[in-house]
């Protein structure tokens, strides 16, 4: 789907689709460096995480095996109550790996932090994350993020994975939906 299909549900567009992957090629080949002498895990966080997998994975320069996590908050339902529960678990030992967590936003920072120091516990080598987009003004905790797509002001942002009820994953830009959708 493209930004024209959202007619008057997208207030404008932040990144294209070519910004996206100019961007995601340049981390590629800087994590690539970092990890040149290592076996890196890429573990992805479902479902937001999926298109920017798919994509940072093939720009790499060399293989990554991949694994993936499903996520969901306790409780109230809202995603940044930081009390995490998993849904679906990685399918790899991760003892002693190389992993790095592959998402596509940080809002609060709640979610990852509990990731992060989740899959920490299992005696992994180190555990990095690599974010498309984050949220500065938006953060609860204090998350040490190695490699960051985009720094983004708090607005509501939909498309390249991101959704409003699970709606426009699959717009091909990311945007910031108008506020008419959701209020
Ligand atoms: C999004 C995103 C992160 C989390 C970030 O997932 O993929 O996992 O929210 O929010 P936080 O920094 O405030 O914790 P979401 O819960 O919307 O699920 P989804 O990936 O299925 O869209």
């Amino acid at each position: 789907m493209d930004a024209e299909h959202m007619g008057d549900k997208l207030l404008n567009v932040l990144f294209t689709e070519e910004q996206i992957q100019h961007r995601l090629a340049e981390l590629a080949q800087e994590v690539w460096e970092d990890y040149k002498d290592k076996d890196v895990l890429l573990v992805g966080v479902l479902k937001g995480a999926v298109l920017v997998m798919a994509d940072f994975m093939r720009a790499l320069p060399g293989s990554a095996p991949i694994d993936f996590l499903a996520v969901s908050s306790y409780g109230s339902g809202t995603k940044s109550s930081g009390v995490v529960r998993i849904l679906k678990d990685l399918d790899t030992d991760i003892t002693g790996r190389h992993v790095l967590i592959v998402e596509d936003i940080i809002d609060s920072g709640l979610t990852l932090s509990w990731i992060k120091t989740n899959l920490e516990s299992r005696g992994p080598a180190s555990v990095e994350i690599c974010t498309l987009l984050r949220k500065p003004e938006a953060a609860k905790v204090e998350i040490d993020v190695k490699y960051v797509g985009y720094d983004i002001p708090p607005a509501f942002v939909v498309g390249y994975g991101l959704d409003y009820d699970e709606h426009y994953r699959n717009l091909r830009v990311i945007g910031t939906l108008a506020p008419h959708v959701y209020s």
